[in-house]
């Protein structure tokens, strides 16, 4: 019989769902059944949460150093169980170690309910907030992601183990500005939306909040204090109606997952930003990229 493996992902603005269909389809070619499966649908009653797999694949996008709550809600929801093997997969705008503390709850929280978490892994994705990459830069990510996906599958295939190194000061450092940002950052976000008369209340933004945070009140949007900051409003809105008080954390063209997409297709860039002699933030993305 052949091997059948999950995988639930939670994606804001479609970089971890891009890395959940690459996974996917590694592991197909490999003749492993897959079921991709968005766990806001499983939150929502779309789609079923079922463990009777052989493997369970977890991914996230890293959200001020740890996992966003939908995800932690859908753990919350999974069966207890008697050992199942779980591999996670996170995205971040940035390869460096201090996002390796990212799915400690998870991971914490699997282990309490029986699961056995055997594999966690990072990969670096081009940001979706704050700072806006360029195409090269883009296209490099995108071209290492290639390669990351295809040996996170290979050792998911073999079962090999791997823990991310988490240092325990960084993690305690950590946990707390991802205290701060879940308490204080991301709720003053959400009273920073503010909507322009461009907005034709076509009802996407309220339908596609994982937080369920936007509501239509007297043919007026309304945002609650449940925001979680993915950005998705902000970023997906066809009329561009949605803006933040808090512009410095927003993307000024936006953030397409499309775009993304077309970038990495596109043989007319480069994908060489980072070089040996590049010197400032980027430099220490060159070891993940494989620069010496
Ligand atoms: C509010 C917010 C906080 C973020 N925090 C981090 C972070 O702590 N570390 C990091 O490397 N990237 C951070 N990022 C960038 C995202 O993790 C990255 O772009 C990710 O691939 C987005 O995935 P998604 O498109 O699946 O939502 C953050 C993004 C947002 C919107
Ligand atoms: S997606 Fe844009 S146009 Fe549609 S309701 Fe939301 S703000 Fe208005
Ligand atoms: S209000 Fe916008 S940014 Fe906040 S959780 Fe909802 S879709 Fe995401």
């Amino acid at each position: 019989m052949k091997n059948s493996y999950a995988i639930y992902y939670y994606s804001g603005t479609g970089n971890t769902k891009l890395i959940a269909e690459m996974l996917a389809e590694s592991f197909m070619s490999n003749d492993i059944e897959i079921n991709l499966v968005d766990i806001e649908d499983v939150l929502v009653g779309r789609a079923e949460l079922e463990v009777a797999y052989n493997v369970i694949g977890i991914g996230h996008p890293v959200i001020s150093f740890r996992a966003p709550k939908v995800v932690r809600k859908f753990i919350k929801l999974m069966p207890a169980s008697a050992g199942k093997k779980i591999f996670l997969f996170k995205t971040a705008g940035d390869p460096s170690k201090i996002n390796n503390a990212a799915s400690i709850q998870l991971i914490e929280h699997l282990t309490e309910k029986g699961y056995h978490v055997f594999y966690d892994s990072l990969i670096a994705m081009p940001s979706n907030f704050f700072i806006s990459y360029r195409p090269s830069l883009i296209k490099q990510l995108l071209n290492r992601a290639e390669q990351r996906v295809a040996e996170i599958a290979q050792d998911i295939i073999n079962m090999k183990s791997k823990q991310l190194v988490v240092k325990p000061w960084l993690k305690a450092l950590t946990q707390k500005i991802h205290f701060y940002e879940e308490k204080y950052g991301a709720p003053t976000f959400g009273k920073g939306f503010q909507i322009s008369e461009a907005c034709n209340l076509c009802g996407l933004c309220v339908e596609k909040c994982p937080a369920q945070n936007i509501t239509v009140e007297s043919g007026q949007l309304d945002f609650e204090d449940r925001c979680e900051m993915c950005m998705r409003c902000l970023y997906n809105c066809p009329q561009r109606a949605i803006s933040n008080r808090y512009k410095f954390v927003v993307l000024k063209d936006g953030y397409s997952i499309n775009e993304i997409k077309r970038i990495r297709h596109d043989d007319q860039i480069s994908g060489d930003y980072v070089t040996s002699k590049t010197r400032g933030y980027f430099k220490h993305f060159g070891k993940y990229l494989g620069i010496d």
